[in-house]
């Protein structure tokens, strides 16, 4: 059986998606989780990108063990020199370089002729062999270049160096049959006397991401880039879950494994979708609320009696619902402790002191702490870390209009605080004027849900809030988490805000 390797892209192409920003921490945190997920190869980001994601790179490099840790660079030699400083304290690192090679790219984007690109192919996948062992080459918007003209830039890369090609469907035109039979014409024609790994790399324009990287692999590709929840630009990536499993559910066909661990890949879906702001739609494949729920009487029927009669995915086998025992107001720190040690927390002892202290309080209004509580909790205690602004009080008061008022408090850093009031036509409205107030903001509330952790009465609240400024068309999301819906939602507001700040306002 042949091993395909698994290059996740969450943290570059992923964070591409609108309104999707993680900061340094978040990042760390999701590369932890995505090296225990079985990632062979991490794309932590583009280090010339902006400091924050050469930052970010460095910090990922520095804390991943087995994974490879790759860095984005254009044929330039300032990008491959930005990725080799950030790379330079990784066990195993790699570079991707890319440079565009569809008639379209060339003329209109690169204003280059074709014999210039080949040029900048050679010269700059030589200068990336230079300084890395591992040089991973991609032609961009692979589908739409010339056949003959693609094989031409993949054979120049390989000749100056790369051993791993691949070959993007940048804007998701392809087919399944299409995009098999590229993979195949390029392994029959190209010339190495060293092994060259290709690689699938798909955008889901026409829903058709994760068919066609699995028509990439039954045509020979050795390699899979994606994106967890399949998040991405525009309609996203090929999300990796779903190759995992196909792989795994149909090894008779594609006799193929993955060193993916299955089990961690609902917590992994989770970390990424709550960091992102971006929520998994119910009837998602693997990782949807919905995916493993049978609503139909003959169905429910089927599966009592069966449950491969509708089953061909059992819900443990990705993580969801595996018995765990929840925690309550009685557990110990010992028993914290080793429940986080077994969910993958490797917390020092300050991190616990705090972590130990939240749990006691939601496990004071809560019966029962979860997993999924726990997992919650180490996220919005990843995010207050990180945050410049943190929401410190909301009062509410009922105006005789019929109106609501609010009265926020905000740290501002360096324990200074800022205080408002509005009213509104409902209290979420009320506390939400008070924060534009306190930013000095007036964004468009684009997105607002609320969505229970766990079931039950006593579950937590996560709120999801995107905004958006309609000048320069940009999102920006938010998520809070809190036992009460309000908290929650000024938590959720307090975040976007603080990106949209960033980027547009000064508060
Ligand atoms: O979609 C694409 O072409 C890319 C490249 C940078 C590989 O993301
Ligand atoms: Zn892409």
């Amino acid at each position: 059986m042949k091993t395909i390797q698994f290059f996740d892209t969450t943290l570059r192409d992923g964070e591409q998606t609108p309104g999707v920003n993680f900061n340094t921490k978040e990042k760390v945190q999701i590369a932890k989780q995505l090296e225990k997920w079985g990632i062979d190869t991490i794309e932590a980001g583009f280090p010339i990108a902006s400091m924050g994601d050469f930052e970010a790179v460095k910090a990922i490099a520095e804390h991943a063990e087995n994974m490879t840790v790759a860095g984005l660079a254009r044929c330039q030699k300032a990008d491959i020199d930005r990725a080799h400083e950030a790379l330079q304290n990784a066990k195993h690192p790699q570079i991707h370089v890319f440079l565009a090679t569809s008639p379209v790219h060339m003329e209109f984007k690169l204003k280059m002729t074709p014999d210039e690109v080949i040029a900048s192919i050679k010269e700059h996948v030589s200068y990336a062999r230079s300084k890395f062992e591992k040089v991973q080459f991609s032609p961009e918007d692979a589908t739409r270049t010339e056949k003959r003209f693609l094989l031409k830039a993949v054979q120049t890369a390989i000749d100056a160096g790369a051993t791993i090609i691949n070959v993007p469907d940048t804007v998701g035109y392809s087919n399944p049959t299409e995009y098999g039979a590229l993979f195949k014409f390029l392994i029959d024609n190209i010339q190495s006397d060293q092994e060259i790994i290709f690689s699938s790399h798909c955008h889901d324009d026409l829903g058709m991401a994760t068919a066609n990287a699995l028509a990439a692999i039954e045509n020979g590709a050795r390699r899979v880039e994606g994106t967890v929840n399949g998040i991405g630009e525009r309609a996203g990536n090929t999300a990796l879950e779903e190759i995992a499993l196909a792989l795994h559910i149909r090894k008779d066909f594609y006799k193929a494994q993955s060193n993916i661990r299955l089990n961690e890949t609902k917590r992994t879906s989770d970390l990424v979708s709550r960091l992102s702001g971006v929520a998994v739609p119910r009837n998602k494949a693997i990782i949807g609320a919905n995916a493993y729920a049978h609503e139909s009487g003959i169905h429910q029927d089927g599966v009592l009696k069966n449950p491969d009669t509708y089953e061909i995915i059992t819900p443990s086998l990705v993580g969801v619902n595996e018995n765990s025992l929840p925690l309550g107001k009685l557990s110990g720190r010992h028993a914290f402790a080793t429940k986080m040690v077994a969910l993958g927390y490797q917390l020092a002892d300050d991190e616990l002191k705090d972590a130990f202290k939240r749990f006691k309080s939601l496990a004071d209004k809560k019966k029962q702490v979860t997993e999924e509580d726990l997992i919650a909790l180490m996220v919005g205690q990843a995010q207050e870390c990180n945050e410049d602004y943190r929401l410190e009080r909301v009062q509410l008061q009922y105006v005789s209009d019929g109106s609501q008022g609010a009265i926020v408090s905000i740290n501002t850093g360096e324990n200074e605080s800022k205080t408002e009031s509005a009213i509104g036509s409902g209290s979420i409205q009320a506390i939400y004027n008070s924060i534009d107030k306190i930013f000095v903001q007036k964004p468009a509330l684009q997105e607002y849900y609320i969505k229970a952790i766990t079931g039950g009465e006593d579950a937590q609240a996560e709120v999801h809030v995107t905004l958006a400024d309609s000048e320069n068309n940009k999102q920006f999301n938010g998520i809070g988490i809190d036992f009460d819906v309000l908290q929650a939602s000024a938590k959720a507001y307090v975040k976007a805000s603080e990106q949209f700040q960033k980027e547009v306002g000064k508060a």
